[in-house]
């Protein structure tokens, strides 16, 4: 057969395939195979057959090893995606431990009845599940159920300046002017501080009679509420404060303004403070109603801790005066090694302050007493 039938040869010699067939074939149909030809035919055919047979087989082992390797990939994705949702559901858990912790220490608390005997609380099975209180966290400050909380587990920003909450401070001014009317004098002592005016006043505590004590009534730098513009100290910040007109004004009435005594009495394994009569803080009025009524600090409502050592980054009383440069216990009896206590409130008692001047709270200016909110001798609650 002649090339040049089945190409167009251009001019500078290189060859195009056209659509015409290469090969023309004969018509064979004709022609009659012998035996041994029939035999060789059939032989090609059966190959041919095998071929294909062995082809296809290789086509469906190579789609099995693809599905197999799909199925794997699937696997493998819904194993990863199985893995994030278990994280994530078990950070949620994490942030969530001091709620449930604190749940728990409630349910296996006793329950009294009407009659006064103790009963053991439900246990854990026979009580339904309580939705945790939702913890949330916005640039460094801490929500719990829409709650800023402060206190020694929760701290806010160094830089974090709000100044005194408008809301907190129209609150007061109602809550002085109706005590007024009923004959009873309030005034704000001590409301916004800033996070060095804190650093001072704990400084001070701190350095005159050491970290463990300065713990149990000042906070540290960054975990008081007093940065936070939601609280005043109102009147004596004495001990003597207590039970005087005031004071008594002040816990019957504060709540109807939406504010709590934030540091009662008998709380302060919860607190981490000891009782401040004078310290009130602004939560508004349905839950300062809540918390009065059911005689629940907050700590204990929300199911949350007040300990240093479980802070984000906790600080210990050992470090602390480290920072400082202080000692952890009174400076003037040192015993050091004797106080290495984490940071959690024990004192056994409350805080006697030796004789220091008290009015008990009876301060009388002749007028209304307006530092600033700031009170300047170095110390304060
Ligand atoms: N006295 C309270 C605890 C404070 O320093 O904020
Ligand atoms: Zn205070």
């Amino acid at each position: 057969m002649n090339d040049n039938d089945n190409r167009n040869i251009r001019d500078d010699g290189d060859a195009v395939n056209e659509l015409t067939p290469i090969i023309d074939y004969e018509d064979l149909s004709h022609v009659v195979l012998s035996p041994e030809e029939q035999a060789y035919e059939a032989m090609i055919r059966q190959r041919i057959r095998e071929r294909r047979r062995a082809a296809e087989r290789k086509r469906i082992k190579r789609n099995r090893t693809v599905a197999l390797i799909l199925v794997m990939v699937i696997v493998l994705i819904v194993c990863r995606s199985c893995y994030a949702s278990h994280r994530k559901k078990r950070d949620e858990k994490k942030a969530n431990t001091e709620v449930s912790a604190v749940e728990k220490n409630t349910s296996s608390k006793k329950e009294e009845t009407d009659s006064g005997a103790e009963v053991p609380a439900k246990t854990a099975e026979s009580k339904p599940e309580e939705p945790a209180h939702k913890i949330r966290e916005v640039d460094g400050l801490t929500f719990v159920d829409d709650i800023l909380i402060v206190n020694k587990t929760y701290s806010v920003p160094d830089d974090y300046a709000p100044g005194i909450n408008s809301a907190a401070q129209a609150a007061f001014d109602e809550m002085m002017n109706d005590a007024l009317n009923d004959g009873v004098y309030l005034y704000v002592n001590s409301g916004y501080r800033s996070y060095d005016e804190q650093y001072n006043l704990y400084y001070n505590y701190a350095y005159d009679r050491g970290v463990a004590e300065a713990d149990k009534y000042s906070s540290r730098p960054g975990h008081s509420e007093h940065q936070a513009g939601l609280c005043f100290d109102v009147n004596s910040t004495e001990n003597s404060f207590a039970g005087t007109t005031e004071a008594k004004w002040l816990a019957a009435h504060c709540s109807d303004y939406g504010f709590i005594i934030r540091f009662p009495k008998g709380k302060e394994k919860y607190t981490g403070y000891e009782y401040e009569p004078w310290h009130i803080r602004f939560v508004g009025i349905e839950l300062a109603k809540e918390l009065t009524s059911k005689n629940l600090c907050l700590e204990e409502y929300l199911g949350l801790t007040s300990d240093y050592t479980l802070a984000k980054e906790p600080v210990s009383q050992e470090k602390m005066a480290e920072q400082l440069g202080v000692t952890v216990g009174d400076p003037n009896e040192v015993d050091e090694t004797a106080e290495t206590d984490s940071g959690s409130y024990d004192n056994g008692g409350y805080y006697d302050n030796g004789g220091n001047y008290d009015n008990g709270g009876n301060y009388d200016n002749g007028g209304y007493y307006d530092n600033g909110g700031y009170y300047d001798n170095g110390y304060g609650y």
